[in-house]
């Protein structure tokens, strides 16, 4: 037990920004110490860090935030929209689908003796090209016929609420009405809300009303139904219900899911997508000059996610959205690749991609003097959108063809020369140019998200290119993560938090999903683990919904180095490998931590996590601060299981608890409950002569600035963290690719954790068997996708070693993977890890004598096939 940190103050010589996974074993009945350098702030916090990210997946819009309560109101949900070829495609032509007028309306019933069906003989405009015909010849006062809808897994009813209807209809032999709308119950003993329409005539015509409900119990089991007690024939299209909605928004979003997100705090919103924004196919990728305009005039498109898409919620949609939430855009525009492997190459057949992306950015935020910016005025919005980022296309790592180079190419040079301004995101690195930040995207259970929390800590500063976490999620927990989810969230935010001068906007992906079908044909869920989760009637915020509100509402804008000891180590045993076999416990740090301060206010935000079974007493040292105040206040989220989680009928098992704290000072010591996350909130001075903020210039964009297209925005020179020397020992060295844990070998070497590469990715595979070596565990994790790896060396003869295994379940055979190294000049050309092992899960080691002449020892990576990968490198003294 540590009575005062201050005397361990002269032990801490070099103050190092810690990673929690760098630590030793300690004695379990040490207490660990966490020592924050209020004074010594290393870097500037991204002021757009906590963002938002979005597509239409598990029903987001269409039965999610989007307020239209009908589902299928355009009678286009199983139309045919048969992929088309880039070559056969033009972007500005739109393609209409084939209806199959056999099939029953979707999500409609015939009630009452009324037939239905679908009708392409009338269609209402060439976007709807398609009706619904409802034979009412059966109707009598005594019996009413006509169709119902129950929306999208129930229709919400709630008391003293005005909903908005309204339908385009026509009719044949001079039918006029009335036709009666009402809210139901979904057995029809309960009528919540009714109004009649007349005036039907030859013509298509729109009409218009309220239903005001009286004072009923809320409720999701009903129907809306349009129904008629005098026999006709009538035609219907574009049939819509829409609640109130977030701002009173016409065409707008759904307010209990609005107002969770608006407890995010959000400052941008990645939209929209994701696989999302490429689709399938070139004709079913977000083409946004199709979801603008008036609702009834947007034909809507098949959406990767096997449902079809009204576009209700179009681009301006979106715009608006970030509006009402004072978020930013994120502008993921198509760039010609869709996610069934469909491209064209970077030149003329990509130019009109390039030009509706100029298109699409000037619909946002030109004036009402440039053609689209007057578009959007039309459309009802005059004021420019502010817009700083655009990312080209989404996960074009999987183009393995390389075109992705050139595409990204053509689209940042049109782009940069037409908006300077703005910055331009890569999805997968590039090499002819140098994207101004680049789209990492990771989803992993909970021992990996903590085990690959140290990632940034580590990766230089110096390429220029700045990270956007785009997607990320620990995926345990289903629908939305349980408390292991949260756990394996709060390590993974404390890593980008305190590396977010490199790592400059994060956001978790999927943010939704519809719970009330989780299995089966037609399911309301796509992708599991999601932020948070409704019903027709209500809405949830998951555990690690939670983390990222506690995270997103409290940080400073500095980042203060944390010196960690005595870090306990826990026991995790991560779930089953889709390999089989029983999964090992491993040994983790048990906390995580992150450490920010608002220079304004003298806050000190203390993030810290504790992943393990059992409450863990802490002693926090704040050094550097002439005062900190004896109260404060900590936020707590905890729970008895991992497993334990919100749900729709549960919603609030689990949420943050805020607590006064007194006693407080320079040090003090804490107990934190056992599966927790706390966020401390300390009140800091400092002395006089310390510094306030970082003495480096980091980079960072500025906040949001006015909407103009003209403001600047472009980033200050990237400068490198002072990587500390000693852990660039000179040779003999080893490391370990992909982990952030050092490790022993059976011959007693020891082997540095991942470092000194550039790009790419870490993966930790605990689990599997290889073969062909003593030291299986170096083949366990790996980094892969990188550009090189360089490590500075004492000029002399040296043999390289690199370790390669192909662990990856994505690779079948030989030819799947195949890319080329150098090693100081040394060139291994379609170098194929699988046919030199002789198969998967195999240790393989290339030898290299090489000479070092100018200080460093440099490995450069080329992708062919696939990825690149390493498991290790060695640096020996030639003997
Ligand atoms: O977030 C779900 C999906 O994961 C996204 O659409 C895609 O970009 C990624 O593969």
């Amino acid at each position: 037990m540590i009575a005062d940190v201050n005397k361990l103050l002269p032990f801490l010589a070099s103050i190092v920004l810690a990673t929690p996974a760098g630590t030793e074993l300690q004695a379990a009945d040490a207490t660990p110490i966490l020592e924050i350098r209020a004074d010594q702030a290393t870097a500037k916090v991204s002021p757009v860090f906590y963002g938002l990210m979005t597509e239409e997946i598990n029903f987001s819009y269409e039965g999610g935030i989007y307020g239209e309560l009908i589902r299928n109101r355009s009678f286009k949900a199983d139309a045919v929209n048969e992929g088309i070829k880039p070559e056969a495609y033009d972007p500005a032509k739109y393609y209409p689908v084939k209806i199959t007028v056999s099939n029953p309306p979707k999500y409609w019933n015939a009630v009452g003796g009324a037939v239905m069906m679908l009708d392409t003989n009338t269609p209402l405009n060439e976007a709807l090209n398609v009706s619904l015909k409802l034979d009412a010849s059966a109707a009598s006062k005594a019996s009413p016929a006509g169709i119902a809808n129950g929306g999208y897994w129930g229709i919400p009813v709630r008391p003293h609420t005005t909903y908005r209807a309204s339908f385009y209809a026509k009719a044949a032999g001079g039918f006029t009405g009335p036709l009666t709308v009402s809210l139901q119950s979904a057995d029809g003993k309960t009528t919540f809300a009714e109004v009649k329409f007349s005036g039907l005539s030859g013509q298509w015509r729109q009409f218009q009303a309220k239903l005001t409900t009286k004072g009923v119990a809320p409720s999701k089991d009903n129907v809306f139904k349009i129904t008629t007690a005098a026999p006709g024939t009538i035609w219907l299209q574009q049939v819509s219900l829409f609640p109130p909605t977030y701002h009173n928004r016409p065409n707008g979003n759904r307010s209990d899911i609005m107002e969770l997100l608006a407890g995010l705090h959000p400052k941008f919103l990645r939209l929209p997508g994701g696989n999302y924004v490429e689709g399938n196919f070139f004709n079913q990728h977000f083409n946004w000059k199709e979801t603008i305009g008036p609702v009834e005039q947007r034909p809507g498109h098949a959406s990767c996610w096997g449902y079809w898409s009204t576009d209700g919620l179009g681009l301006l949609e979106y715009a608006e959205w970030c509006e009402d939430l004072k978020m930013e855009p994120v502008l993921a525009v198509f760039a010609g690749y869709a996610l069934r492997g469909d491209r064209v190459e970077a030149g003329a057949k990509l130019t009109p991609y390039v030009q509706e992306a100029l298109e699409e950015i000037e619909y946002l935020t030109g004036d009402a003097k440039t053609t689209w910016g007057a578009r959007r005025t039309k459309d009802g919005h005059r004021a420019p959108f502010p817009l700083r980022y655009v990312e080209i296309g989404n996960e074009d790592f999987f183009d393995h063809s390389g075109s992705y180079e050139g595409r990204f190419a053509q689209f940042y040079d049109a782009i940069k020369v037409k908006y300077p301004q703005l910055q331009v995101i890569a999805t997968t690195p590039v090499k002819s140019r140098v994207a101004d930040l680049i789209d990492e995207h990771f989803y992993k259970n909970q021992q990996e998200m903590e085990a690959q929390s140290g990632m940034y800590d580590t990766r230089s500063r110096t390429s220029g290119t700045k990270v956007f976490v785009g997607e990320w999620a620990t995926r345990v927990g289903s629908p939305t993560p349980n408390m292991a989810g949260a756990l394996g969230d709060a390590a993974w935010l404390c890593c980008m938090e305190r590396n977010s001068d490199l790592v400059v906007m994060e956001c978790f992906a999927p943010l939704f999903v519809n719970v009330s079908q989780l299995t089966g044909p037609g399911r309301s869920m796509q992708w599991e683990s999601d932020l948070l989760g409704y019903d027709a009637l209500t809405s949830y915020g998951s555990p690690s919904y939670y983390v990222e509100k506690m995270f997103g509402q409290d940080y400073g804008d500095v980042i203060l180095p944390v010196k960690a000891e005595g870090i306990p180590m826990v026991e995790q045993t991560p779930p089953a490998g889709r390999r089989g076999g029983a999964p090992t416990a491993r040994r983790v740090p048990g906390l995580y931590y992150s450490a920010t301060r608002d220079t304004a206010k003298g806050t000190v935000y203390l993030k810290v996590v504790n992943v393990a079974d059992a409450p863990q007493p802490v002693s926090i040292a704040i050094s550097g601060a002439a005062s900190v105040a004896a109260n404060g206040e900590a936020v707590v989220l905890a729970a008895d299981s991992p497993q334990a989680s919100n749900s729709i009928r549960d919603p609030l098992k689990l949420v943050p608890v805020t607590t006064k704290l007194s006693g407080l000072g320079t040090s003090f010591t804490r107990t934190l409950p056992k599966f927790s996350v706390t966020v401390f909130k300390l009140q800091t001075r400092l002395g006089r002569t310390a510094a306030s903020a970082p003495a480096a210039a980091v980079g960072n964009p500025p906040p949001l600035a006015a909407p103009t297209p003209a403001s600047t925005a472009v980033a200050a020179p990237p400068s490198a963290r002072p990587t500390p020397t000693a852990i660039r020992p000179a040779p003999p060295v080893r490391i370990k690719a992909g982990t952030s844990e050092p490790l022993k070998d059976t011959e007693g070497n020891a082997w540095l954790a991942d470092l000194g590469f550039e790009g790419g990715q870490t993966l930790e595979r605990p689990d599997v068997q290889i073969a062909g070596t003593k030291n299986p565990d170096l083949y366990r994790s790996e980094r892969y996708s990188m550009d090189s790896f360089s490590w500075p060396v004492p000029n002399g003869k040296y043999v390289v070693k690199l370790h390669f295994a192909e662990t990856y379940e994505g690779i079948n055979g030989p030819g799947e993977r195949v890319f080329s190294f150098n090693v100081q000049g040394h060139e291994f050309k379609d170098f194929d890890v699988w046919v030199k092992a002789g198969g998967p899960f195999r240790a393989y080691v290339e030898a290299v004598n090489v000479e070092a002449t100018n200080g460093v020892i440099k490995v450069i990576f080329t992708p062919k096939v696939e990825n690149p990968q390493i498991n290790g490198i060695e640096i020996l003294p030639a003997s």
